[in-house]
């Protein structure tokens, strides 16, 4: 069984499919044309929300957005990836009112107004190549090209250049497409993703703390030391992700009241023994009602994991010994899967026929219930696994899987 490659397309190529979208549709040429990538993440997931620790980068895999600004504050969108053409009066915008992809470029104009900046009406044409609904971020791809190209367009001065990004600039960017996504499209999701489309750095994964919002660009050359992480996009369908998604929030908020921190970030940092906060949450009376604590208690236990997982991946990778984060990537799956239960038959076998087939390490990454996976892997052995896990699909009778090898692509511009 052969696997399958997802390319992506240069720069320029991108920039070039967006403007024809445009031209075909607005019958101009686009004042400016701005560009995001997807991501992927390394370790330290469902922890952004915890106020923890992240570690993801960009991919090469970018949503291309043209757009022109116009006098009145009508937003016309158009995509090539959809029929028809996505209205609406941005002085309309406002929470629950929308549905569609169009929620997530219109939303960032509204929080960029709400945030006090000078943003009119435009048209705008979308296009990408990363993937939709693969769990490798197209909804913060599209957020952060719609900001950088707004920012361009309207002269908002916060992006900065691609030689020189505007850090301080992008993390009010970062904010507008939260609040994009939480207030407009109405995904309660934790701030991962626009972080890393619109702060990661080419070559570097993206270590984030997500309680102070500070970075670290951490260099990833996994081809200089003979590895490559293969990105497996199973293709599953995500089911029932948004409600999901919201429990799992749901349970470690109210852990966290329980335990008497404002998150479980705190809880990490005070390491505290895994008995003794067991113990609190499963005290009668500690969670509401409609909180199971055993529950409870295993989702703390991911978060915490996790959180520090990632602590001992930044310290692996800076002591060279790369190998040695393969078997964490399989230990965050375990927990994920077993803990936290936001995984699915495709991902595990992902995960295990890639392990099989002589990975050094592996897990599903992002949400969860379908979406994308990583491996670890040799260079050379880079083919020999996917295809291992390609047959394994065709085995089980799954949709065939996508694969990419990971190259830390540059963020938004
Ligand atoms: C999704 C969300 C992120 C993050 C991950 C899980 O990708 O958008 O904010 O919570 O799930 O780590």
């Amino acid at each position: 069984m052969t696997a399958q490659w997802i390319d992506s397309w240069s720069p320029v190529e991108g920039r070039e499919r967006a403007e024809k979208v445009y031209r075909d549709c607005f019958n101009a040429e686009p004042a400016g044309v701005g560009s995001a990538p997807g991501r992927a993440n390394l370790i330290g997931e469902h922890t952004d929300y915890n106020d923890g620790l992240v570690f993801p980068f960009a991919l090469l895999h970018r949503t291309f957005i043209a757009l022109t600004a116009r006098e009145d504050t009508i937003i016309r969108l158009v995509s090539a990836q959809e029929d028809a053409v996505w209205e609406v009066d941005l002085d309309e915008v406002a929470p629950g009112a929308h549905t569609g992809w169009g929620a997530y470029v219109a939303g960032v104009a509204w929080a960029l107004r709400e945030q006090g900046y000078a943003v009119r009406g435009f048209d705008a044409a979308v296009t990408s190549c990363v993937p939709y609904g693969a769990g490798l971020s197209s909804s913060a791809a599209l957020e952060a090209s719609a900001a950088v190209a707004l920012d361009e367009v309207f002269g908002l001065g916060l992006a900065g250049t691609v030689d020189e990004p505007n850090d301080e600039g992008r993390k009010v960017l970062v904010q507008a497409c939260i609040r994009a996504e939480n207030e407009i499209a109405g995904a309660n999701t934790g701030g991962m993703d626009q972080s890393a489309s619109l702060r990661a750095q080419a070559g570097h994964l993206l270590l984030l703390d997500c309680q102070t919002q500070d970075v670290q660009q951490v260099p990833f050359a996994l081809s200089d030391v003979g590895l490559a992480l293969l990105i497996i996009d199973t293709r599953a369908p995500h089911q029932l992700v948004d409600g999901q998604y919201a429990q799992r929030r749901a349970t470690c908020e109210a852990a966290a009241v329980a335990l008497g921190v404002p998150s479980l970030r705190a809880i990490a940092d005070a390491g505290r023994s895994a008995d003794e906060i067991a113990a609190q949450l499963t005290a009668p009376g500690a969670l509401p009602s409609d909180q199971n604590p055993e529950v409870a208690v295993r989702r703390v236990r991911h978060v915490l994991g996790d959180i520090e997982r990632v602590r001992r991946v930044v310290t692996l990778l800076d002591e060279g010994r790369t190998e040695e984060v393969g078997p964490l990537l399989t230990e965050a799956h375990v927990s994920l899967r077993d803990d936290y239960e936001v995984s699915c038959p495709e991902l595990d076998v992902a995960v295990d026929a890639a392990n099989a087939a002589g990975a050094l390490g592996g897990r599903m990454i992002g949400g969860g219930f379908g979406g994308s996976a990583i491996a670890l892997v040799r260079l050379d052995e880079a083919q020999k696994v996917a295809d291992a896990v390609a047959a394994a699909f065709a085995d089980k009778g799954f949709t065939a899987p996508g694969f990419m090898v990971a190259e830390a692509g540059a963020p938004a511009f």
